[in-house]
C-alpha cells in the first residue's frame, strides 16, 4: 500500500538532473525527493515507469527506495519558479542519508565485496528486462550506503525505452548497461562467469514468475486517477515484459555484455 502525504513547508531544494526533482519535507517529518507532473502528456507516462520500476525493483530484491505519493501544495513553491500541475500527486522516494551517488570514477570509498557484486548484477539484470535506458556508465543512478553495505537503485524514469509505451521494447545495447561502467570492473574481482549466469538464471526465473503476479490487476499499482493514464496503453506494455521472447533475448543479452566484461 503506498500511502499519500502531504508537503508541511517550503520546499528544501531543487536538483538540476535531468528531470528537475526537488526534496520535500512531508508531514511525516521525513524528506522526499519528488518527481511531479509537468503541463504535458508525457509526463504522466514517466511517473507511470518510476512508480513500476520502483514497485518491481522491490519485488527483485533490489535495494530501492521507499516511495510514496505527494501533494505538493503551491504555496510551498513559491520561492521557486516550478513548472507543475498540482492538481496531480507527485511521487517522492524516501531520502537515503549518508548515501553517495555513484559518479563514474571508483575510488576508494567503494568497498571490494562480493555481496556488492552481487548487487550490482540483479540491477544490470533488471535494466534488461526492463528496458531502462538511464543507466549507463555515464548515469549510474545509484547510491551507495557504506555502513550498510548497498547499492540503491534509483530513477525509473527510463525504463520501457525512455517511456516508448507506444512502440515495441527493443533491447538495450550493451553500452546501456551498467555492466560497462567502472563500478563493474571495480567489483568484479575472482569471479567465475559460469558460475554467475548460472545463479542469475535462477534468480531471473524466480524474479519473472513474482512481478507476474504484481500484474493480474492494474488497480494493485494504485496509479493515481489524476494521471490520467490510458489503460490499453499499459497493458500492452506489460504484455510485452512477459512474453516468451522477450524474456530469453533480454537475459541472452544480459550474458553476451558480461562475456564482453569478463
Ligand atoms: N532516495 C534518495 N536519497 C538520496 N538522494 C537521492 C535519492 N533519490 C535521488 N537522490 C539524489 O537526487 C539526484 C537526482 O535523482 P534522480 O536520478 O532520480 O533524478 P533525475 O532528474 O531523474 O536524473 P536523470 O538526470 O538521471 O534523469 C540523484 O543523483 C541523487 O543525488
Ligand atoms: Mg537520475
Amino acid at each position: 500500500m503506498i500511502t499519500t502525504l502531504s508537503t508541511s513547508k517550503v520546499i528544501d531544494r531543487t536538483f538540476s538532473t535531468g528531470d528537475l526533482p526537488i526534496l520535500v519535507t512531508c508531514n511525516d517529518q521525513k524528506q522526499y525527493i519528488c518527481k511531479y507532473m509537468r503541463a504535458d502528456s508525457v509526463s504522466a507516462y514517466k511517473l507511470t515507469s518510476e512508480l513500476i520500476g520502483s514497485i518491481l525493483a522491490k519485488y527483485w530484491n533490489l535495494n530501492t527506495p521507499e516511495i510514496v505519493f505527494v501533494k505538493i501544495l503551491p504555496e510551498h513553491t513559491k520561492p521557486f519558479a516550478i513548472q507543475y500541475n498540482h492538481s496531480a500527486e507527485a511521487i517522492g522516494y524516501q531520502k537515503i542519508n549518508n548515501a553517495i551517488d555513484i559518479a563514474n570514477y571508483i575510488n576508494d570509498d567503494i568497498k571490494q565485496s562480493q555481496k556488492l557484486f552481487t548487487q550490482l548484477l540483479k540491477i544490470a539484470l533488471f535494466d534488461f528486462w526492463i528496458a531502462n535506458e538511464d543507466r549507463t556508465c555515464n548515469n549510474a543512478n545509484m547510491l551507495y550506503v557504506d555502513r550498510d553495505e548497498k547499492l540503491i537503485s534509483i530513477d525509473y524514469g527510463g525504463i520501457f525505452n525512455t517511456n516508448s509505451y507506444q512502440t515495441k521494447l527493443c533491447q538495450l545495447s550493451s553500452f546501456d548497461s551498467i555492466i560497462y561502467a567502472d563500478i563493474f570492473k571495480h567489483l568484479e574481482t575472482n569471479s567465475d562467469f559460469q558460475n554467475i549466469v548460472e545463479k542469475s538464471k535462477k534468480y531471473y526465473d524466480i524474479c519473472i514468475n513474482k512481478s507476474r503476479k504484481i500484474f493480474t490487476d492494474l488497480e494493485t499499482l494504485q496509479i493515481p486517477k489524476s494521471w490520467n493514464i490510458t489503460e490499453n496503453i499499459l497493458r500492452q506494455k506489460i504484455n510485452e515484459l512477459f512474453e516468451r521472447q522477450w524474456i530469453d533475448d533480454c537475459f541472452s543479452n544480459y550474458k553476451e555484455t558480461l562475456r564482453q566484461n569478463f
